[in-house]
């Protein structure tokens, strides 16, 4: 590991995204060992994947866990394949036994939208706050659906994707109109509040956004240069993903 600013953010860079997500679920196991109730933030789309898997090698009992998905589409239908609760659900809860009960997504299709945030945050406030938020970045710089030039103050609201974001996640999609305009986001204030960060990335497509968050000015811009300024976070990468720091 070689910190990279100061003390509170470490980079910990991987021949593959195999060994970078088997790094990063050691450091989960670490957490969750002797606090077999902790709170995690989860993270979807295809960066933490190489994360879950591993921690499925890991001999870890994860009942007591409460976890809080970071984002959902707005708009797919309950049960659609793509929507984050599907995805949480076949690709963490089932895989890795959390207790469904203890796993929260927001509301993808409220009756009343401006509400939706404000009740996530309070389900995050009774649960003690996140102990450790998993963190993938979009190759625009964002985290959760927080796009460039989201406040750092943000908290859970309904926002619109960006282009970038929404070509980005057509792979997952029958055709690339399929992919939901707006989603429910954890804010940046919301994310921020963490009391640590994990950031996963690989692949040659995240090393430009990365080496802007990490090592670029922080500045809303680049939402994910929020990490600079928080008091701990760990980055999982690929040789690829750290290629341009
Ligand atoms: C997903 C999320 C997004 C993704 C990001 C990267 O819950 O909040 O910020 O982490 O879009 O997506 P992948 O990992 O599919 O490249």
């Amino acid at each position: 590991m070689s910190p990279l600013k100061g003390q509170k953010l470490t980079v910990s860079v991987h021949a593959s995204a195999g060994d970078a997500g088997a790094a990063a679920a050691e450091h989960v196991a670490g957490l969750v060992r002797p606090n077999p109730t902790a709170v995690l933030g989860l993270a979807t789309g295809s960066s933490p994947l190489p994360l879950y898997q591993a921690l499925q090698q890991a001999d870890l009992n994860l009942k007591a866990v409460t976890a809080f998905a970071l984002d959902e589409y707005v708009g797919l239908p309950a049960g659609h394949a793509q929507s984050y609760a599907s995805v949480i659900r076949s690709q963490v809860v089932e895989p890795l036994g959390l207790t469904p009960a203890r796993v929260h997504v927001p509301d993808g299709n409220p009756a009343e939208v401006n509400a939706v945030g404000e009740a996530y945050e309070a389900q995050i406030l009774a649960a003690g706050g996140i102990d450790l938020q998993i963190l993938g970045i979009g190759s625009n710089g964002h985290i959760g659906f927080n796009e460039p030039r989201s406040p750092f103050s943000s908290r859970t609201r309904v926002v619109a994707l960006a282009d970038r974001t929404r070509q980005d996640n057509a792979r997952f999609f029958e055709a690339p109109e399929a992919v939901p305009t707006h989603a429910v986001t954890q804010g940046l204030a919301t994310i921020f509040q963490a009391r640590h960060l994990l950031l996963i990335a690989h692949g040659p497509g995240k090393a430009q956004a990365i080496k802007r968050a990490l090592t670029g000015p922080v500045t809303e811009d680049v939402p994910a240069s929020i990490l600079q300024l928080h008091p701990s976070v760990t980055v999982y990468l690929s040789k690829a993903a750290a290629a341009l720091l």
